[in-house]
């Protein structure tokens, strides 16, 4: 089984691009089909073998929290009607007592503040790190892809995939060594930036939502001023530790819908649909 045994689930985010819908609601439980985004990155990383899953939260998130626990009386219900299928539904993904975590992120700082809310889980140890809006179809899973890749040559791993040149500044975008592997899926990157200006990035390769890390990254972490937005970057952890440790751009093979926005959520509902021959 794999090296990689705590994953780290950034869910602290207000999803400003959902509202109304998550007002109340949090974003990582707007559905695919009848699938939370946050079931599908779970599945992703228990399927590696990974043992911990940490869940950074913040305020309007027990949803979640629910999702991953008992319902005694809906289960009961479910039952008195033999509504087995729906049983199993509602239970399979709970994972064993004490596997989950949950800590408070208290303010949305960014992305790199949210992931340094879990060091005391993570400890000195490498990490995975997996964004909930970032949907992969992909099998197997694209956190399975990067950790083979990863015990094969170690080093801080960012997915990654080509994107078009106007769409640049919504990524954090790495900039590839001059010497690189022949038909490798991981590139090598001598360099990262977050959300450029489409003049000035050093690429299209656009760093996505699944992260393999090395414990380096989160002491990074712990001593960064904010950056980009006035917030503390998860990218700006990893560049910092660039010159440090080999640091990878990872080709995954699989399906990436950006469901953090509204255009990428309906294709991934749309997508799966098909896929399960619904329409
Ligand atoms: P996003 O920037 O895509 O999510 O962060 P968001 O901030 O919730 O969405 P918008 O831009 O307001 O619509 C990617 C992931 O990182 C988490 C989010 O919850 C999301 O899963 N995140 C982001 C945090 O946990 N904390 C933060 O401070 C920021």
């Amino acid at each position: 089984m794999s090296i990689i045994k705590t994953a780290v689930f950034p869910v602290g985010g207000l999803g400003t691009r959902f509202l109304p819908a998550t007002k109340a609601m949090p974003k990582e439980m707007l559905p695919i089909v009848d699938t939370p985004l946050i079931q599908f990155v779970v599945e992703e990383a228990r399927a590696c073998g990974i043992e911990r899953l940490v869940f950074v939260t913040g305020r309007q998130k027990h949803a979640i929290e629910n999702h991953f626990d008992h319902m005694y009386e809906l289960e009961a219900n479910l039952e008195a009607k033999s509504k087995t299928e729906y049983v199993h539904l509602v239970r399979q993904h709970l994972g064993e007592p004490g596997e989950i975590l949950f800590t408070r992120q208290m303010r949305p700082a960014g992305l790199g503040h949210a992931v340094w809310c879990a060091r005391h889980v993570v400890q000195d140890a490498p990490f995975a790190v997996l964004l909930a809006d970032d949907f992969i179809d992909a099998e197997p899973g694209c956190l399975a892809q990067m950790i083979a890749a990863f015990e094969a040559n170690p080093g801080n791993y960012l997915a990654a995939m080509q994107v078009e040149a106007d769409k640049v500044d919504r990524y954090g975008i790495a900039e590839p060594a001059d010497d690189q592997e022949p038909e490798s899926k991981s590139v090598r990157i001598k360099g990262l930036v977050e959300k450029p200006k489409p003049g000035d990035s050093p690429s299209r390769l656009a760093v996505i939502g699944r992260y393999v890390l090395m414990p380096e990254v989160m002491k990074r972490l712990s001593t960064l001023d904010p950056g980009a937005g006035g917030e503390i970057q998860l990218t700006d952890a990893i560049a910092a530790e660039i010159p440090h440790c080999p640091t990878y751009a990872y080709h995954f093979d699989g399906q990436r819908f950006d469901c953090g926005s509204k255009l990428g959520f309906v294709q991934a509902t749309a997508h799966m649909s098909a896929k399960r021959g619904l329409v």
